[in-house]
């Protein structure tokens, strides 16, 4: 999703500039922009595609200058054209911004009324013309900032440079993140502290309607009231280096392979080895009085939570509703006292998510987060925040951040069972043997990586793909399956292998790969029963099992994957591997860019 970077100094800034963008290219983007300030002149460069693009257009045509603001747009308002991307300028000032200005319509249409002409679709160029409208009429950037942000309504942040004050940036926020950072007479704008890990540690997160003025000698910052306000300064841990993909051809790839290791580090900060005990990380936290669990989150996270409410119910006895964060908005939910809200987030910043969380803490529910950024939006505002331990996750298809969310979402689960008397210390210990399992398995999973790129070329050529799984193995169809289509392109859907004769059995043909997911255990023989339903309508099954699954059932399939046998309790963290591995092998057999899938953001941070 769109990234900002802003730098006001004292040295040049343009290549400096690019490597903020550059750090922020996983989040996914389309077009990408420089504007810097150079003799009273904004010099602004601009180029759709891919960063190099943009590279290209700085060699041709530099821009100068020791102050500067940089953007990657991902297209809401507007194609992914030249004359869209960001900044956007006028003559008395150049902007980014990252988010949607929801109400940009009514704005415009006032704006052309007043006689104002647009060049582009976007929402962005309404501030970029009713700041300037304030300036050109007299008014300081700082008071024309105090005038122009009540009237904007949505999720933005922004970053505006003018051309009558070069030493100058003014960022704002209003749902979308931003934060600062301080350096040796200079001082930074970005949309997270990654993006300026080269430039500096020192990072400030900037709270909720807060706005600056940055200056080489830093920062004043206001609230939404326009209060002068002190945020404090913090070490920001992300590394200078940057991000690489070591021997791997990917980074998705490389996180695949991450995951026992990130997995048992999540894992070390959830059970105690030495009495094979669960300990949250704020294990004082009161819980005891939680009645109901509602999980809400986006794409994998939300599959993840699918996971959690199989365990929930299971282990816990606690009723637990699960929704897309998108939905789960508007339809009125009931909230009733007594109730933790979960929300499961990798970045910890995506809109609809957040949106959710503000809404719950509105309604009076504990907030409870499990994310991988625990300087995120969403892990400030928590009151039990339960980081995973993955890592930053630079492949946009999240792969090790989702085993990692299992991983802790098991262990909250276990938690809640032995507080609620629904576990014994028997019990729990086995839980916990069994979940510290978890990594030597999914590293035997991955021991299956080359029969698995073997086998990508009997899926690349397949117009869809359908994926069944049965209990906490549906979760993972659906997992699977969206893996398959962010990243191939190939059309796939995930269903729980009981409902595919209420449909999906209609599209069985031997042109149509089933892959199917059963570990040996309870529920088996009625998947089994669903696959053979598929075989006798021609259909072609890819069984993922383990080896005595596929002694049983095995025979006549299209391919098998053997997995180790595993407790049902870890068994979607284990059959997780061969669904990301499946899916990359068959993306790198279509030759798609794997890490940067076409249109996909990281971090959605519009609603
Ligand atoms: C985007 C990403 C997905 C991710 C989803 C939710 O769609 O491409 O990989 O699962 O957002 O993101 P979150 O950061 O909230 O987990």
């Amino acid at each position: 999703m769109c990234g900002i970077t802003g730098i006001v100094g004292k040295q040049q800034v343009v290549d400096r500039l690019v490597d903020g963008l550059r750090r922020m290219e996983y989040r996914g983007y389309d077009s990408a922009g420089v504007c810097t300030i150079d003799r009273g002149q904004l010099i602004r460069r601009r180029a759709p595609g891919k960063l190099s693009n943009l590279v290209t257009e700085l060699a041709e045509n530099p821009a100068p200058g020791t102050t500067g603001i940089a953007h990657t747009r991902w297209a809401t308002h507007g194609a992914p054209t030249r004359a869209n991307a960001h900044p956007h300028a006028t003559d008395c000032l150049a902007l980014v911004h990252n988010g949607i200005i929801e109400n940009f319509r009514a704005l415009r249409e006032a704006l052309v009324a007043r006689g104002r002409s647009f060049e582009s679709d976007t929402d962005t160029e309404v501030v970029a013309h009713l700041m300037s409208e304030q300036i050109e009429a007299g008014l300081s950037p700082e008071e024309a900032v105090k005038v122009v942000l009540p009237q904007l309504r949505g999720a933005f942040a922004l970053v505006i440079a003018f051309r009558s004050c070069p030493d100058m940036l003014i960022g704002a926020r209003v749902g979308s993140p931003l934060v600062v950072g301080h350096g040796e007479g200079e001082t930074y704008l970005g949309s997270d502290a990654l993006a300026l890990a080269s430039l500096t540690q020192q990072i400030t997160y900037l709270d909720e309607g807060d706005w600056v003025i940055a200056t080489p000698g830093g920062v004043r910052i206001f609230d939404k009231d326009n209060r002068p306000v002190t945020r404090p300064v913090v070490a920001s841990e992300a590394s200078a280096a940057a991000i690489d993909k070591g021997d791997y051809p990917h980074f998705m790839l490389k996180e695949i392979f991450e995951q026992p290791t990130v997995v048992a580090q999540t894992l070390r900060n959830y059970v105690r080895q030495t009495d094979l005990s669960v300990a949250l990380p704020q294990f004082d936290f009161d819980l005891s009085g939680i009645t109901r669990i509602t999980i809400v989150a986006c794409g994998t996270s939300y599959y993840a939570g699918l996971v959690a409410k199989y365990w929930l119910e299971q282990f816990a006895r606690l009723p637990v509703d699960i929704d897309v964060a998108s939905e789960f908005r508007y339809r009125d939910p009931v909230l009733e006292p007594g109730g933790l809200a979960l929300f499961i987030s990798q970045s910890g910043e995506t809109a609809d998510t957040l949106a959710a969380l503000r809404h719950c803490k509105a309604a009076g529910q504990t907030i409870a987060v499990v994310a991988n950024v625990p300087t995120s939006s969403m892990a400030r505002e928590a009151d039990l925040l339960l980081p995973t331990h993955a890592g930053p996750e630079i492949g946009v298809a999240s792969t090790k951040a989702f085993t990692c969310q299992l991983a802790v979402l098991a262990a909250l689960a276990a938690n809640f069972a032995v507080r609620r008397g629904r576990l014994d210390r028997a019990a729990e210990r086995e839980i916990v043997a069994h979940l510290l399992e978890a990594p030597e398995q999914m590293a035997a999973a991955l021991a299956h990586d080359d029969e698995i790129a073997a086998m990508a070329h009997l899926i690349a050529p397949a117009r869809d793909v359908l994926y069944l799984g049965r209990g906490p193995d549906y979760p993972l169809a659906l997992e699977g399956a969206l893996k398959l289509k962010e990243i191939s392109y190939i059309h796939a859907e995930g269903y729980a292998s009981g409902e595919m004769k209420h449909g999906p059995i209609a599209l069985i043909d031997e042109a149509v790969p089933v892959i199917v997911l059963a570990p040996s255990g309870p529920l088996f023989e009625k998947t089994v029963s669903n696959m053979q339903e598929v075989r006798a309508r021609g259909g072609r099954v890819v069984l993922i099992s383990d080896a005595e699954g596929i002694a049983e059932a095995g025979e006549g399939c299209l391919a098998t994957i053997e997995m180790p046998k595993v407790h049902p309790l870890i068994a979607p963290l284990v059959y997780a591997v061969p669904m990301q591995l499946l899916a990359y092998h068959v993306a790198c057999a279509k030759g798609t860019d794997v890490d940067q899938p076409r249109n996909l953001a990281k971090s959605v941070t519009v609603e």
